[in-house]
């Protein structure tokens, strides 16, 4: 890696070395909200869009650009690396990811195909190459993959859910199918991952959004010992950093997988969960609607955010979760000054 990359802010702070200022990135920064996004996606749909490494990353640059942020992250989506394993994926207007052909009793796992990512979606791979051409050579790239619960959640219940009834079933009912499953979706996560950074990103976001509807128990009897299996097929190559929404009872299980940085969402109290668990970095954690507030009020949440960090080396900013269509741009932006210029008062 080169010295420009290794000593940028966002990697120092990955590290839980000390930095000019804390560095900020946002979680979906390239999406609906900004009107560079809908120009290139009012041209295909957004499987195409994931699919076309030309038009990935355009979208990733533009949006790093566009709003001065210390990291880009790959334009891809979670479920794409579901299709080559059998797989139907659709992303329905207004309705978000549907899949056709879920999961639905213990022996729909055995038709559940394994695949290596760098032959079965060469897109991703393609648009690492290019992004990391398109962006300048001190801003880290960082790419992602979903975790083993929240990929399994949506082959069980073959879409967005809201009480997770058909995952969480399965998951009591029969816990070897369950262990089979989460075992085929962690060994194709590996190498999807292992080979995002063969193909030059320089940290790796793990996202188990919606581990949240488990309890601590759960988590650790389910969830846990897949992660770690994950975490452990790519530890030490780049730092990883791992994130889940509602998740402030299950860090301290979550913090076990073995990620450098923790990442919280918005109901996680930054400074006093940093302390406890002794992690080396942690990212969050503002509430994304906050962003639609008076930018008086963003700026002073975004001071507390600061404050409960308390200017500690390792300091990630970021949100507690994806920014949401319709946040107004202006405010995304004058996040990105406020934390650039105020954090030099904590640190
Ligand atoms: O800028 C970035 O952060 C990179 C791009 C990115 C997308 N999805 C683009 C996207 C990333 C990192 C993701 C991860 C992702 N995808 C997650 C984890 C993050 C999180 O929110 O917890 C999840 C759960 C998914 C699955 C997914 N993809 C859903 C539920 C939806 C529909 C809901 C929605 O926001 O539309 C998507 C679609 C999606 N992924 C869009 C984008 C820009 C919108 C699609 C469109 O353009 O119509």
């Amino acid at each position: 890696m080169s010295d420009n990359l290794h000593n940028s802010r966002f990697l120092k702070a990955c590290r839980g070395e000390k930095a000019d200022a804390t560095p900020i990135w946002l979680m979906r920064q390239a999406g609906r909200y900004m009107p560079e996004y809908q120009a290139v996606r009012s041209k295909t749909t957004f499987l195409g869009l994931c699919k076309t490494p030309e038009l990935a990353c355009q979208v990733t640059v533009e949006a790093q650009e566009k709003l001065g942020v210390d990291a880009a992250i790959l334009f891809a989506d979670l479920l794409p690396v579901l299709e080559p394993m059998g797989f139907a994926l659709d992303y329905k207007e207004g309705e978000g990811p549907v899949i056709g052909n879920p999961v639905r009793v213990a022996k729909d796992v055995d038709r559940v195909k394994l695949h290596k990512p760098l032959s079965t979606m060469p897109f991703v791979y393609d648009a690492i190459l290019l992004i990391r051409r398109g962006l300048k050579p001190d801003i880290p790239l960082i790419g992602f993959a979903g975790l083993p619960f929240t990929l399994a959640a949506y082959t069980i219940e073959g879409g967005s859910s809201k009480h997770f009834q058909h995952a969480k079933t399965f998951m009591l009912n029969d816990e070897g199918a369950w262990n089979e499953l989460l075992g085929k979706l962690s060994r194709v996560v590996i190498d999807y991952v292992n080979a995002q950074i063969d193909a030059g990103v320089q940290a790796v976001q793990l996202f188990d959004s919606w581990v949240g509807c488990l309890g601590p128990a759960e988590y650790r009897r389910y969830v846990l010992p897949h992660t770690k299996a994950v975490v452990a097929g790519i530890k030490s190559r780049v730092p990883i950093i791992h994130f889940g929404v509602g998740t402030a009872t299950l860090v301290d299980a979550m913090h076990e997988a073995g990620a450098d940085v923790m990442g919280f969402d918005w109901q996680t109290p930054i400074g006093a969960t940093w302390k406890r668990l002794g992690v080396c970095a942690v990212q969050g954690n503002l509430d994304p609607i906050t962003l639609f507030a008076r930018r008086e009020v963003v700026l002073e949440k975004a001071g507390e955010v600061l404050k409960d960090a308390g200017g500690r080396p390792g300091h990630i900013f970021n949100l507690g979760h994806g920014i949401l269509p319709g946040t107004p741009v202006d405010n995304v932006r004058a996040l990105v000054n406020y934390v650039h210029e105020r954090s030099v008062e904590h640190i």
